[in-house]
């Protein structure tokens, strides 16, 4: 029997992305929240016996995911087949180690609680830095997915002469697959996270690259602040920043002011529904779902 796609709540244009590429049928979840702010929905068709895809990004990840749980929780009660979580934005992957006494490893904690929830999980280009594969902390299937081709192909198709750059050293994962795709150089900043919004960049010596046009990219912007600090050091050695190619866009109407009074203008994937999307998610999920809908 085919699966259905229910949306989580924010999650309807990728619900109907992946229905209508996948030939699946589109639930409906009448998602609302109550006066209090407490999640209310019906899931229409009822699974029964259907396996249940639950698709959605997890930012503002603390109401989502009590959305997430009680609909994963009422597909398997209603359904007796699995259900499987398609998140192209996986949240709490950036908190992978307790810096100070007291502080939880919330990637870990985070997994625990999805593991329980869904039989598998598909997600795009998660935070992994100290953890380094998603089986270290979930312990359901789960399939990662690399936006990179997309960012590659963009920057292919947009930029002459590119060199890629990346902020900090974290970056070297998703910058030397971009670059390597584009057919640029690349080369990363080092960064000091100082606080929220605030942090410390520091460049290489950049001549090597004079001529070309650098393109920022990295798997996430949410202050924005690692991007204008990063295009700031770029200025400094004579170059003149503009494209930023992110996978992940957190940022708030706030942020994305400050990121275009910098001079930059974003161009994002579509994992998190946001004004800089410009990349499309779905048809890249589509393989990784079925390899776990074949297990
Ligand atoms: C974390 O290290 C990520 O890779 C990003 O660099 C970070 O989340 C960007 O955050 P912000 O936009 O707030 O500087």
């Amino acid at each position: 029997m085919t699966p259905i796609v229910f949306p989580l709540p924010g999650g309807e244009a990728l619900a109907a992305d992946l229905a209508t590429l996948a030939g699946w049928e589109l639930g409906r979840t009448g998602f609302r929240r109550f006066p209090d702010g407490e999640a209310s929905f019906r899931l229409d068709p009822l699974p029964s016996q259907r396996t249940a895809i639950l698709a959605g990004a997890l930012d503002d990840p603390d109401p989502k995911t009590v959305a997430l749980l009680l609909m994963a929780a009422t597909a398997r009660e209603l359904g007796g087949a699995p259900v499987l979580l398609v998140a192209p934005y996986l949240a709490y992957m950036r908190q992978d180690i307790s810096f100070r006494a007291g502080e939880p490893v919330s990637a870990r904690h985070y997994a625990r609680l999805l593991s329980g929830a869904v039989d598998a999980l598909v997600t795009v280009d998660p935070h992994l830095h100290r953890i380094h594969r998603l089986e270290e902390i979930y312990s359901i299937p789960t399939r990662v997915v690399s936006a990179a081709p997309l960012l590659a192909a963009w920057i292919k198709a947009e930029v002459a002469d590119p060199f890629v750059v990346g902020p900090d050293e974290e970056s070297i994962q998703w910058v030397r697959k971009v670059a390597e795709a584009a057919g640029a150089p690349w080369t990363v900043m080092r960064k000091r996270r100082l606080g929220d919004r605030k942090v410390q960049v520091e460049a290489p010596d950049l001549a090597d690259f004079a001529g070309r046009a650098p393109v920022l990219v990295d798997d996430i912007v949410s202050s924005g602040r690692t991007l204008i600090e990063s295009a700031a050091r770029l200025s400094e050695q004579g170059f003149r920043p503009g494209h930023c190619v992110i996978v992940h866009d957190l940022t708030s109407a706030e942020a994305r002011d400050a990121v275009a009074e910098a001079g930059l203008s974003l161009v994002s994937v579509d994992t998190v529904p946001n004004p800089s999307n410009a990349l499309r998610a779905a048809p890249l999920l589509l393989p990784a779902i079925g390899e776990l809908l074949a297990l």
